[in-house]
């Protein structure tokens, strides 16, 4: 009896010391830092999350999630770099460029998926697509730039100089304009630019190019992501459409573009994320993955402020704003 007991009491400690242990591979920690919040990039995360619990990973359950957003501030971005770390969690989802950057320099071996990034390559963030060669992978939100300003002269025809606005500091939004006064030169058209530093400097951006063009164009920049409402009171007040290069910056203000679904490209970067946690991958070795799947965004309210009537083609994606404008 004495033998048994003393067994059980064996085996109660010996469970006591290795079950935590056990639970606690099991129930990987993941951070996710965010530069800011705006739809795109919100839904991106929405995105990383389903997919992670579709494979069995649900937040509180069997994965701890520790989410700080930045709300754009670059110090506040890199204090929470330096807690994630410190907390060595598991694996960090990095959203947009500037998050990304954040905890790549912060450290080379927790596993860094990012999403939402336009140009790894760029933002000095891995080695080559194809094989990152860095504790860096992820999905890339690259727009389709050429198709987005192809709309422009089907639905402008008179269109001769296209307006581009960014944030100078942005390395996203200047590898983007790259591509697309490239892509405007070939066209045929002319291009005006102007950067600005903070939303601030916004409307009078934007005023400054609707003397001097016909049509504007808006990279997925987070600044001014952040300030679409701002966009459309000059833009259908001086009646210059505004194409953007996310859908969601349609629906706050932009005019019309083609995008793609960040929620789905948050999903792809979720079943990255399974791979690591579950599997083991090694993420140097984890090509950067990227979305073709493209939708038509139309806001239908400011086309008609505008003056501009939506083409047979687009009319199935023609709605009207879903932000209340501010008066
Ligand atoms: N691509 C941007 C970056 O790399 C982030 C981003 C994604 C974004 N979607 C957007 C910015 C929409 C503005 C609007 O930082």
């Amino acid at each position: 009896m004495k033998k048994l007991t003393l067994t059980l009491a064996l085996l109660l400690s010996l469970m006591i010391l290795v079950v935590p242990a056990f639970a606690d591979q099991l129930r990987p920690v993941v951070g996710i830092v965010q530069i800011v919040n705006h739809n795109s990039l919100d839904a991106s995360r929405e995105g990383f999350l389903r997919a992670l619990a579709e494979e069995g990973y649900v937040d509180g359950q069997n994965m701890t999630v520790i989410y700080r957003n930045a709300q754009g501030d670059q110090a506040t971005l890199n204090s929470i770099a330096d807690y994630l770390v410190g907390e060595q969690v598991d694996l960090i989802l990095a959203i947009a460029t500037s998050s990304a950057q954040a905890v790549a320099n912060k450290t080379e071996t927790i596993p860094i998926l990012g999403t939402a990034i336009t140009d790894y390559l760029s933002a000095n963030l891995v080695k080559s697509y194809e094989a990152p060669g860095v504790n860096v992978s992820g999905t890339t939100d690259m727009n389709p730039i050429k198709e987005q300003l192809a709309m422009i002269p089907e639905l402008v025809p008179t269109v001769k100089t296209i307006g581009l606005i960014y944030t100078s500091s942005e390395v996203n939004s200047q590898q983007q304009i790259i591509v697309a006064k490239e892509e405007i030169e070939k066209m045929g058209l002319a291009w005006e630019e102007v950067t600005v530093n903070n939303t601030n400097d916004v409307q009078q951006a934007v005023l400054s190019l609707a003397e001097k063009c016909d049509a504007i164009y808006i990279p997925t920049d987070n600044t001014l992501a952040s300030a679409m409402p701002i966009v459309y009171e000059v833009s259908v007040d001086k009646k210059i459409p505004v194409v953007t290069g996310a859908g969601e910056m349609v629906r706050q203000g932009g005019t019309f573009t083609l995008g793609l679904d960040y929620e789905k490209l948050g999903y792809q970067t979720g079943k990255m994320a399974a791979k690591i946690l579950r599997d083991g991958a090694d993420i140097s070795t984890m090509p950067i993955e990227s979305q073709t799947d493209y939708n038509y965004y139309v806001n239908q309210s400011a086309m008609d402020a505008i003056g501009i009537a939506v083409p047979e083609k687009l009319l199935p994606y023609s709605e009207p704003m879903v932000t209340p404008v501010p008066q």
